[in-house]
């Protein structure tokens, strides 16, 4: 009998682990009439199909709500298809590099001890609201020339932008709209700020505020889009993936005092965390051309959504999919950054920055513990994980 999914019912926003077993064993892709669209849950059929890089549409946006909910498409290069998409990306490509993200770790340990410092003190911290998320909202506004007071700023109405109600389908709600509002506000200022004044433009708010590519040029719209997105990408996953560190490994206690004792083994957990909780659960796409996968004949124009968390958990692909396991030997390759074109731009940032923090913070603490009762669960259909990662933590 076919599963019954629906991205926005409250089984699949709360958690839909179990559902996506269950797909993955009835077969894939998985049809959902509601939605005239296909979810993908399996490795090989998400791997298949981002690869189908001629038969994918961006232009309709990339989130779930933008495709099936025709919510208003936030454009960018994200959202462009081919060469479009590789021209206006590789504006800012280089910068992403292995060595470019070496080049920045020096700056990565500056702001993780200094956010660490004034919360060692403590003995008790959310390492995702008080640490990881504004570690990355300051470095995504840092690389758009914002100052970090109004980089944690914006970023708190991001959260705005993506909390879920319990039952909420899509970003309906006065809050996710107010603070839309606002933020576009505020973003607007400055990008009026530096239309008029171009010299106290910096990153990659200078780069695209000057970018002209076969004679286009963006707008100020254009211009806040970009900020925007690029805002939102670069902090919302990995504070996730690193409060989702500090949760499995307190559940794993033996991996946990294995990880204490050599912190070389930080990456390692690290990845896994990221493959065992993927954070962005899934991202959307639409047909172009009719295609195959799986045997499934797709057509133009319907909706189709790679389900990177269930293709990460696929047995088929990883031996005991469902154990956290930090010494499995079958860890990469994996599906925690995509695959294809649109791969994860700001792969090596994540995993770079991500395991800075968290030598930051292991260095200088014997062991830590979850404070289960406390702990946030992101709700919705777009990410999955914790949003909230309070822990008690002794030092050395
Ligand atoms: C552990 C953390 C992260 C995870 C799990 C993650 C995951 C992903 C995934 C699954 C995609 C879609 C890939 C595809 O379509 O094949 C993506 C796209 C993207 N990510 Fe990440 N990401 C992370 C961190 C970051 C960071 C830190 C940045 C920026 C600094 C970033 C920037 C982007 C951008 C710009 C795209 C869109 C690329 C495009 O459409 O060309 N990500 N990410």
């Amino acid at each position: 009998m076919a599963v019954d999914y629906d991205p926005y019912s409250d089984e699949a926003m709360t958690d839909a682990t179990a559902l996506y077993k269950e797909m993955r064993t009835e077969g894939c892709p998985h049809f959902m009439e509601k939605y005239n669209g296909w979810a993908f849950t399996r490795y090989d059929d998400v791997k298949a199909a981002s690869l189908k890089a001629k038969c994918l549409d961006f232009t309709h946006g990339q989130t779930p709500g933008q495709l099936l909910l025709d919510e208003d498409v936030l454009e960018s290069f994200a959202t462009k298809n081919g060469s479009e998409h590789r021209k206006w990306r590789g504006l800012i490509a280089d910068d992403f590099t292995i060595p470019a993200v070496e080049a920045q770790k020096p700056r990565y340990r500056e702001l993780a001890r200094e956010l660490w410092d004034g919360l060692k003190g403590k003995e008790q911290m959310d390492v995702y609201r008080d640490y990881a998320n504004r570690f990355f909202c300051i470095n995504a506004g840092y690389k758009l020339g914002l100052p970090a007071e109004d980089a944690e700023r914006y970023r708190a109405l991001i959260d705005d932008i993506l909390h879920r109600d319990k039952g909420q389908v899509g970003a309906v709600s006065e809050r996710n709209q107010k603070a839309f509002a606002e933020l576009a506000g505020h973003l607007g200022d400055y990008i009026a700020k530096i239309r008029a004044n171009p010299g106290l433009a910096t990153g990659y708010t200078k780069i695209y505020a000057e970018a002209e590519i076969e004679g286009k040029r963006l707008n100020d719209h254009e211009l806040l889009m970009y900020m925007i997105t690029l805002l939102i990408l670069g902090s919302e996953t990995t504070p996730m993936v690193i409060a989702a560190f500090f949760y499995f490994l307190d559940r794993h206690p033996e991996q946990k005092a294995a990880v204490l004792k050599d912190h070389s083994l930080i990456r390692r957990a690290f990845l896994e965390t990221a493959r065992f909780k993927q954070p962005s659960n899934m991202l959307a796409r639409r047909a172009l051309t009719d295609f195959e996968i799986a045997g499934q004949e797709i057509k133009e124009g319907q909706n189709l959504l790679f389900i990177y968390a269930s293709a990460n958990r696929d047995e088929t692909h990883f031996k005991d999919a469902d154990t956290f396991d930090i010494f499995r030997d079958d860890l990469e390759p994996n599906m925690t950054f995509g695959i294809g074109s649109h791969v994860c731009l700001g792969m090596h940032v994540g995993v770079e920055a991500g395991i800075v923090l968290i030598e930051q913070v292991l260095s200088e603490i014997a062991d830590w513990e979850v404070i289960e009762d406390e702990v946030v669960r992101a709700y919705g259909e777009h990410l999955s994980g914790f949003v909230g990662m309070p822990i008690r933590f002794t030092l050395k």
